[in-house]
């Protein structure tokens, strides 16, 4: 990964290729930028008073400078109004200053970040979210700067514009102690956050459930948690027919990954998190069209956010109890798949009649949902590519969020607007859940075709397994891939979840204590 350097240095004798200074909306510099600025004759003052450059979020402005300064050249970077400013609009700005860095071939990028007294106000909005400028921007610029390109020809590495050093430049000598921990902490993330995108990016032929599995054990050994995988057999002892069942149609055993991250004192609960673990979902015999059925590598997404949750809370040494629960399989059309109308027999007991093989997230889960009831969670939240209907809804702006608890709706909602991954509420109501009733069986795997509110029922049918427990069911169909570039989150698998999970726990931590 990029190499992240913290230089005590004073701004106008630090060398290097691209100095990046962050500019609100309004025009007024003060102290070292100021200083700057009239070493440069005005330049930056001229850029905003001719309208090259206006300070909105965002916008960026390449300006060559070598001679004055021992910089070779300044990057402005956009914040929008400074009385608005905010953690994530800071990711964002550095995000885009560091991508636009990249484009245009610099190596060695410098962040001025003044975080002493004189900056207060300027950072008022990301310290009332208790955020760090610090970690924001480490977290911005790492996040932007991910590519994926283990499988071309020449891994990316011969590539001439790649960014390999962040040096991150305070205003004072006593910012250094608090900066290095700030970096410390965005760097956990952003490598959790991508380690996430890597598995989600990877192709079905690579990510198997064993491989899925072998992640977590890995996890475990560099983190210091243990890790419990369950298998076939292990699987029937327990009676979890619907993972099973989904899992017949496939020549790759399934496997249903159990992460601990004991962070908490003993006996305390804790909170679980489970994940889909689709690692390819062609529909079963309700065969999907061909058409973008290639995506559908994607829909282990929730499973590798929750295996990324566990290594960020483990890296960060939240003190917490947190348990990562990931049933993983294929689902597959053969010989030897679940048809429509088959009965399966859940861990619960309850049994369910498979009416669309399509509808395969909701059965291994159910299987999970029931597991998770054995560790009396404080909070269990699941997270899964659910529903087509959920992009209807939301598109690709936001997860929706259902469950249990008004209360846990609104907490992770709150996370999620602090972390840039906004969550957008859906009702669940008696009629939902009846909806799932079955005429022959306990439940149905999906509505009554007119019942509409697929992302609903999916949510409803969770409902009947997640037990008595404050429950959560985030749907990230919509958000787990993005078709462009965002400014923190290229083009691909976003990890979306992983932060805004990290922020909840560290939340559930401190109120604990
Ligand atoms: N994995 C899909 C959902 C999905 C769709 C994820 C688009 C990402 C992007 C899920 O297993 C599925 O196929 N759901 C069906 C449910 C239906 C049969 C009730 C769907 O959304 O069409
Ligand atoms: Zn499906
Ligand atoms: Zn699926």
């Amino acid at each position: 990964m990029i190499k992240t350097t913290i230089k005590h240095e004073r701004l106008l004798q630090h060398k290097t290729e691209c100095l990046i200074l962050f500019c609100a909306e309004e025009k007024k510099l003060s102290g070292k930028i100021a200083e700057l600025d009239s070493r440069l004759k005005g330049l930056i003052k001229s850029a905003f008073k001719n309208k090259r450059f206006e300070g909105k979020l965002n916008q960026t402005l390449l300006l060559n400078v070598k001679g004055p300064l021992r910089a070779d050249h300044l990057l402005l970077a956009g914040l929008g109004k400074s009385e608005e400013i905010t953690a994530d609009k800071l990711r964002q700005a550095a995000g885009t200053a560091a991508r636009r860095a990249e484009n245009t071939n610099f190596k060695t990028i410098t962040f001025y970040i003044p975080t002493d007294e004189s900056a207060k106000n300027f950072y008022a909005g990301v310290l009332e979210s208790s955020d760090d400028p610090t970690k924001a921007v480490t977290e911005g610029s790492l996040l932007s700067l991910y590519h994926f390109d283990q499988y071309k020809e020449d891994n990316g590495k011969n590539k001439p514009s790649r960014v390999r050093q962040i040096i991150l430049l305070p205003a004072s000598k006593e910012q250094v102690p608090p900066m290095r921990l700030a970096i410390g902490r965005g760097r956990k993330l952003a490598e959790a956050v991508c380690a996430s995108r890597d598995l989600i990016s990877h192709p079905s032929n690579t990510v198997t459930p064993s491989y899925l599995a072998d992640t977590a054990r890995e996890y475990a050994k560099t983190f210091g948690m243990t890790c419990k995988v369950l298998g076939t057999r292990d699987m029937k002892k327990l009676g979890m027919g619907a993972l099973l069942g989904v899992s017949q149609g496939s020549q790759e055993p399934p496997a249903f990954i159990i992460l601990e991250y004991n962070g908490g004192s003993k006996n305390d609960p804790p909170v679980v998190i489970v994940g889909k673990g689709i690692t390819f979902d062609t529909g079963g015999i309700s065969l999907k069209p061909p058409a973008s059925m290639h995506e559908m590598k994607k829909d282990m997404s929730g499973g590798a956010v929750t295996l990324g949750a566990l290594r960020a809370a483990a890296a960060l040494k939240i003190p917490l109890n947190v348990v990562g629960l990931v049933p993983a399989s294929e689902n597959m059309p053969s010989g030897t798949a679940i048809k429509p109308g088959d009965i399966l027999k859940s861990m619960s007991g309850k049994t369910i009649e498979v009416l669309n093989t399509d509808a395969e997230g909701r059965l291994i889960l159910a299987d999970a949902l029931t597991y998770a009831a054995r560790y009396k969670p404080r909070a269990l939240i699941d997270l899964a590519t659910l529903t087509g209907a959920v992009i209807m809804a939301l598109g690709h702006e936001a997860a929706a969020v259902l469950g249990n608890d008004d209360e846990l709706v609104h907490r992770l909602q709150q996370c999620g607007d602090i972390t840039g991954e906004r969550l957008w509420p859906l009702p669940l109501w008696p009629e939902h859940e009846k909806a799932m009733k079955s005429d022959l069986a306990d439940l149905k795997n999906i509505a009554s075709p007119g019942v509409g509110a697929g992302t609903i029922t999916g949510a409803a049918f969770l409902k009947a397994f997640a037990g008595d427990r404050p429950w959560c069911h985030l749907d990230i169909a919509g958000t787990s891939w993005s078709g462009e570039d965002n400014p923190y989150a290229p083009k691909g698998s976003s990890g979306f979840g992983v932060r805004l999970l990290v922020r909840f726990l560290e939340q559930e931590a401190e109120n604990n204590g």
